[in-house]
């Protein structure tokens, strides 16, 4: 009796421990609410247990404050009137690759500034079983605008058979040791991919890291080289990539006045490039199975840009996939998406880059903000519905000002640290990805959805082969509860109030 007194006691105490640890809230004032994170408190979420027939389990997030509330609630025979949102699992679109951020040298240094304790709690709520379970990372080759000085692997004089290439010490400090420690907190395979901004000025037509800079003719075979060199280094490091971009935002040397560390390309070039050198150096090389992806750039210049960069069938057998930033989108539809898809259905398409920025004077960061959070989950899901795989953020982690970034380029953050402080604030836009990186694993394949709800709401589902289950995420922008019947012919009929201003994960198996 005693004894199992005790066992009981015992028991009750685990499953205590194994509990979610609860959002700790907090208002700024910015139309929403963060959670704070701080030596004595982080919240937590607990993969789902799955539920069966014929219940499913709904996760909510709100502008009021809700973070992933979870409830049960069962599918019913009744008859769907109103809203109706129907899952059709067996019409199937694109697999799922998967969901992350960027380990640029702002995050690592904004982690660094926080004590290890801190850092454990962050690093776990991006990739641990309690946290969000991100599952890509994309990693600088060199210098961004969010380092605190150019660089890149070899700089000073002419180096064109790159005896002078070194990784540089920012990699030792602010991304290998949290990549390192992401894989090691992931469980499943943290995939990451590698984009190069600037080439060393030696390499440029204009001698500098930003501006109206091409790379010269002469150095093409020894940039496609350095790609090489940048992936042994990691190797060396025991860091493996799944895949590589051909360059981020070539197009932005043609905004007047940019200071971005850039190289830039025109079709025609960046086309010549991939087939002469790129192409053949990587497909020979060690990492000759790495996935290359062309464009890292802009939806508004998509299809035409890859269409004449993949022109030439020798180029376009190289590439693998098609890397697509945000930044355009509040005015280029989702459509281009599709008729990208469509012009090469064998290559997948992938968000690699996201942020808000100052809008209208308001930022760079807005501490709270939903809004922003939502910006983020209407790009996801128009992404999704237009073909594709992921979605991946940029600076995981930046500082109270946005930063840091050499050019002021400060920007906002799902997590934005407070080193004086000794607390971390976990942003709208956390959880706006982790209602797709927490519930869509990889493989997971979209499904389609049929509405016809009247109001500002968004959904996408998705099958998972893993455990047959399925997952639908659905945003509501409405400052209002909208009711949904959501409907899957094989299971029944699920009423929902989506609370206003909401994102909900739905799971049933
Ligand atoms: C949506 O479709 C259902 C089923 O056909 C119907 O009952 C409902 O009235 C429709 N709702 C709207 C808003 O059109
Ligand atoms: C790209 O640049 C090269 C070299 O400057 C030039 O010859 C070519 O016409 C350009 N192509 C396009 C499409 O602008
Ligand atoms: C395509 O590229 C290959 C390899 O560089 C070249 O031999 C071929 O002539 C090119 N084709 C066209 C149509 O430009
Ligand atoms: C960035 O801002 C600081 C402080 O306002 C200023 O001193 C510096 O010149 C700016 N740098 C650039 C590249 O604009
Ligand atoms: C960061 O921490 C400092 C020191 O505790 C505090 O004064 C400041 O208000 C905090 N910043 C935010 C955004 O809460």
């Amino acid at each position: 009796m005693l004894k199992l007194y005790f066992l009981l006691t015992f028991f009750v105490a685990v499953s205590y421990c194994q509990d979610d640890q609860e959002c700790l809230s907090r208002d700024y004032g910015y139309g929403g609410t963060v959670c704070v994170c701080n030596s004595d408190h982080c919240d937590t979420i607990a993969r789902p247990d799955k539920v069966d027939q014929p219940q499913y389990l709904i996760y909510t997030s709100n502008k009021a404050g809700l973070r992933f509330h979870k409830d049960v609630g069962e599918f019913t025979t009744s008859d769907s009137s109103g809203n109706q949102i129907v899952i059709n699992p067996d019409q199937q679109y694109q697999e799922i690759f998967g969901w992350g951020g960027a380990f640029t040298d702002a995050t690592g240094i904004n982690i660094a500034s926080l004590d290890e304790a801190l850092q454990e709690k962050l690093l776990r709520s991006y990739f641990a079983e309690d946290g969000i379970e991100y599952n890509v990372g994309r990693v600088p080759i060199g210098g961004t605008d969010f380092s605190t000085h150019g660089y890149s692997y070899d700089d000073g004089e002419e180096d064109l058979e790159l005896a002078n290439f070194a990784i540089a010490d920012e990699d030792f400090q602010y991304k290998i040791p949290y990549i390192k420690k992401g894989i090691e907190l992931s469980e499943s395979k943290l995939e990451l991919f590698a984009s190069a901004w600037t080439a060393p000025k030696w390499m440029k037509t204009n001698g500098e890291y930003a501006g109206f800079g091409y790379l010269k003719e002469e150095a093409y075979q020894t940039w496609a080289d350095y790609f090489v060199k940048f992936l042994d280094g990691y190797q060396d490091e025991d860091i493996h990539f799944w895949g590589i971009t051909t360059g981020n935002e070539p197009h932005t040397i043609l905004v007047p006045g940019n200071k971005i560390n850039t190289v830039g390309w025109n079709a025609t070039e960046l086309g010549k490039w991939i087939q002469n050198n790129l192409g053949p150096t990587i497909r020979t090389s060690d990492y000759w199975d790495i996935q290359i992806m062309v464009h890292d750039d802009q939806r508004l210049f998509l299809p035409a840009f890859v269409d004449s960069v993949l022109e030439n069938q020798t180029a376009a057998d190289y590439i693998d996939g098609i890397a697509v930033h945000w930044y355009t989108d509040f005015f280029t539809p989702p459509s281009y998406l599709t008729d990208t898809h469509d012009h090469f259905p064998s290559k997948f398409i992938i968000s690699t880059e996201a942020c808000n920025e100052v809008e209208a004077g308001i930022g760079p960061v807005v501490l709270g903000s939903w809004d922003r959070g939502e910006l983020y989950s209407k790009d996801i899901l128009e992404v999704v519905t237009n073909w594709g795989v992921g979605w991946v953020d940029w600076n995981m982690v930046l500082d109270e000002a946005g930063g840091p970034t050499y050019i002021n380029n400060t920007v906002d953050a799902p997590i934005i640290v407070n080193a004086t402080g000794g607390e971390f604030y976990k942003q709208p836009m956390f959880y706006h990805m982790g209602h797709f990186s927490k519930f869509v694993p990889r493989p997971a394949v979209r499904v389609e959805t049929v509405t016809n709800v009247t109001g500002d709401v968004v959904v996408a589902a998705f099958h998972k082969p893993s455990d047959d289950g399925i997952v639908v995420v659905l945003l509501n922008k409405e400052e209002s509860v909208v009711p949904i019947s959501l409907v899957d012919e094989t299971r029944g009929t699920a009423q929902l109030e989506l609370s206003e201003k909401s994102i909900t994960t739905i799971l049933y198996w």
